[in-house]
């Protein structure tokens, strides 16, 4: 993965230097981030960690990183532990926001700034900022990739003759994850009105968030209920497609309804390696690309800015209410992968190696 990080150094680096004395370097002592991660579980994760950490120590940074093994209440302990250690700053992908507001009261009691990176953290004001992509454009995405998928929208992503009724499934992300709910919203804003009028079928009944919330956001937890909802398919009614909310969720469903005898429509998320080598073999119908190289960069400028006392940038100042305040952001285009474009868009950009996918 190191090849991917050069290009964001070095705008990073420049940016350090334009700013000339006012960099952290230029402070009496050396400054420490915080880095608290969810997850090793998706590879993303690894990629982000690996991303931040390069950067920020480019820049001469000290970094504390852990990873929390999912472990809301390690997460807390974890913050505790950077905090203890002289932290300046936080940088923080929730595993659940919950548990997180007392230590980051504590944090901003003590001047600590927070990042909420990727994943908004709710129900708190001590949170300064939030770098992440759109991802209510994630779900528009998937799901308007599914409706091509099955032919009821064009390339284009216009209307067919296409009538069905198509039968689906649809799994969301994690019930704690804040963002679940906003790529589950995102899609089922583009999958109403073709449920209302019959286009698009649930035979399990199963839409509301709630029913289709996948905990943890573990592969297996999905895989398993896609199989208790094979029955109905079994020599049935055929499962046109399944709306899954990333990559990991995504090949448990399609192993999971390996021997209908037929592939279902079945978007995802993160171009993780062994999607998108599905995506390329014509097995996954999509994936929705993020590059976390550039969060990374946006999230250390971040941080840059504030530990130097100046206003970061920012895009969108209305989208994100925490239920407290609405933390502005810094929200990155993600992009559609499909078994047309995934060499120019992931191997073209140098994001993964011919090797990597091949
Ligand atoms: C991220 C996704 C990821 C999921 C599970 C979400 O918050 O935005 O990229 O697949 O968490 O880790």
């Amino acid at each position: 993965m190191t090849g991917r990080r050069t290009p964001a150094l070095a705008l990073v680096g420049v940016l350090a230097l334009a700013a000339g004395c006012a960099g952290p370097q230029a402070q009496d002592e050396t400054p420490l981030v915080g880095i608290a991660m969810p997850t090793t579980v998706q590879t993303r994760w690894v990629a982000d960690g690996e991303n931040l950490s390069a950067q920020f120590e480019s820049l001469g940074f000290d970094v504390d990183m852990r990873y929390a093994d999912d472990d809301p209440q390690a997460q807390v302990d974890q913050i505790q532990a950077m905090l203890d250690a002289g932290a300046d700053a936080l940088v923080v992908g929730a595993v659940d926001s919950k548990p997180l507001g007392p230590v980051l009261a504590k944090a901003h009691d003590a001047g600590v700034k927070v990042v909420s990176y990727d994943r908004l953290i709710r129900d708190t004001g001590d949170v300064d900022f939030y770098a992440s992509f759109d991802n209510r454009r994630v779900g528009v995405l998937q799901a308007t990739s599914l409706l091509q998928g099955i032919g009821v929208l064009d390339a284009n992503g216009e209307r067919t003759k296409a009538k069905g009724p198509f039968a689906i499934e649809v799994f969301a992300g994690s019930p704690d994850d804040n963002n679940a709910t906003v790529f589950y919203d995102g899609a089922m804003s583009v999958l109403q009105p073709y449920l209302e009028e019959g286009v698009l079928v649930v035979p399990s009944g199963q839409v509301e968030r709630e029913d289709v919330a996948t905990q943890g956001w573990k592969a297996e937890v999905a895989g398993e209920r896609m199989t208790s909802l094979l029955g109905r398919y079994q020599g049935g009614t055929r499962l046109a497609a399944v709306l899954a909310p990333n990559d990991g969720i995504a090949q448990a469903v399609l192993a999971a309804t390996a021997d209908l005898g037929y592939t279902p429509v079945v978007p995802g998320q993160d171009a993780e390696v062994p999607a998108v080598k599905s995506v390329a073999a014509g097995v996954q119908f999509s994936t929705v690309y993020k590059d976390t190289r550039q969060l990374a960069e946006v999230t250390v400028e971040m941080v840059q800015d504030l530990l130097r006392d100046s206003e970061p940038e920012v895009n969108d100042t209305t989208s994100y209410d925490n239920g407290v305040t609405v933390v502005p952001s810094y929200l990155l285009p993600p992009q559609l992968v499909t078994q047309d474009n995934y060499r120019a868009v992931l191997i073209d950009s140098g994001y993964y190696s011919e090797k990597e996918i091949g």
